[in-house]
């Protein structure tokens, strides 16, 4: 049996990422929580992981204790500014408790400070709407977030600004799946324009306030590649697909002007605003011609047949895919360190998780072998959360969640990643002990 071990560079950032909405409970004064009690959602929120009733600290000892030292989690707005001209200083508070319990545990806090979620005052499903379809909502961004790093900036100096604005603007605007449920690609790219503004003005109050901060954002970035490379029609729904869901918040902090199919925006402001890369990466699509299919453009995008996939078929396990999306940041970005904010898998009884996770830290480690600026992994997620419009249908946590009783249970793969994180190294036999399957695909004899 070959014997090896992949090591990890001093100081690299171990964690796992969450967010408010999907582990505080009770945010009953945003739009998702209006948006599942309309019954969009397979279930609803509801206590969620009760963080916001004082979990947290029994999950941070958690991740302490399998020796992460890093952990990402997310402010939630409509806490903080509860209406338009109200802070709540009790909330801020309790985010300043959050970090700072964070610190004392040896953990990095890395605060996201837009997760999907709006305060019902800047967009309510009920009307049908989303501040970030006017500019407006720029400055009521910069404003709020302005408060927050006052009040964290003792504790905090890694900042996400926005995550995933691709799938915020997509899932809200393309499919029915998010508030508020629109169609309506161009204005998906408007919503998708006002957060690129809305993330430069952001990058920029953080540095004036907090020289030192180090500020990113989060992008779902999915590979993909045509079914049948000869074809010129799959070829094409691929490029057009790629380039609509991967590239506009990239092209924009690139070149200062947003490029998507349907046309281009100039935001000067844009450019060079974030001093890492911020790589959401779970999965990656083959893309096919398919005449029929006009809502997505006539492209149809699924995953290749036998795939390992996931309980409800959500992501196939293709850990090749997450080097493909460094290779394509290194590239893209020369020399600008890069965070996988997310990678994981939903897998209730833990079959799959193993060695997905053994699988992708591995691509990872290639990716540091090239010397390329990976500084840091989190892991989707510590423990089970409520996964939006599908409710408690998936399972990311490395503990399960019994959501009536809160009790939560450790899953095999904490136990791996305890291992990963604490010796910094993923090694054969942590393979061989966790997930002997992909013994021959990682240490080939
Ligand atoms: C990402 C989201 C995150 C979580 C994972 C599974 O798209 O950022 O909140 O739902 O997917």
């Amino acid at each position: 049996m070959p014997q090896a071990t992949f090591h990890f560079p001093r100081g690299f950032l171990w964690g796992t990422a969450t967010s408010s909405h999907q582990v505080e409970g009770n945010n009953t004064n945003n739009n998702w929580w209006v948006w599942e009690q309309e019954g969009h959602t397979v279930h609803t929120s509801g206590l969620a992981c009760d963080w916001w009733g004082g979990r947290w600290r029994e999950d941070f000892d958690r991740a302490a204790e399998s020796g992460q030292n890093a952990h990402r989690f997310s402010v939630e707005w409509s806490r903080i500014q509860p209406e338009p001209d109200r802070w709540d200083e009790d909330a801020l508070d309790h985010y300043r408790q959050m970090v700072r319990g964070l610190k004392e545990r040896g953990l990095t806090p890395l605060v996201t400070l837009h997760h999907f979620t709006d305060p019902l005052w800047l967009s309510d499903p009920r009307q049908g709407t989303s501040g970030w379809e006017s500019e407006e909502v720029v400055g009521r961004f910069e404003k709020f977030v302005r408060k927050v790093v006052e009040a964290l900036r003792e504790y905090v100096t890694l900042w996400c600004t926005i995550n995933e604005p691709n799938i915020y603007a997509l899932s809200g605007y393309m499919t029915p799946a998010f508030p508020p449920g629109k169609n309506d690609l161009k204005l998906a790219m408007r919503v998708m324009a006002n957060m690129v503004r809305a993330h430069a003005a952001a990058y920029r109050a953080i540095h004036e306030i907090q020289p030192e901060a180090r500020v990113g954002y989060a992008l779902h970035y999915r590979p993909m590649v045509a079914a049948r490379p000869w074809f010129p029609l799959d070829l094409l729904m691929r490029s057009i697909q790629y380039r609509g869901i991967n590239l506009a918040f990239p092209t924009a902090l690139a070149e200062g002007v947003m490029r998507s199919p349907v046309g281009s925006v100039r935001i000067p402001e844009a450019k060079g605003t974030q001093d890492y890369l911020g790589l959401n990466y779970y999965t990656m699509d083959t893309v096919k011609f398919d005449a029929g299919n006009a809502a997505e453009l006539f492209g149809r995008r699924f995953f290749p047949e036998g795939a390992d996939l996931s309980d409800t078929g959500f992501i196939a396990n293709i850990p090749e895919g997450l080097f493909d999306s460094l290779k394509w940041a290194v590239r893209t970005y020369p020399n600008l360190p890069i965070l996988i904010t997310e990678n994981g898998v939903e897998c209730a009884d833990d079959h799959i998780r193993p060695r997905y996770l053994a699988q992708h830290v591995h691509q990872v480690w290639r990716a540091v072998n090239f010397n390329w600026p990976v500084k840091g992994y989190f892991h989707w997620s510590l423990v089970d959360n409520f996964e939006w419009e599908r409710g408690w249908t998936q399972r990311f946590g490395l503990w399960e969640l019994d959501v009536e009783s809160q009790v939560r249970r450790k899953r095999p793969s904490a136990d791996l990643y305890a291992r990963i994180c604490t010796e910094n190294r993923l090694s054969s036999e942590m393979v061989e002990q966790y997930c002997p399957e992909v013994m021959e695909t990682l240490f080939p004899a």
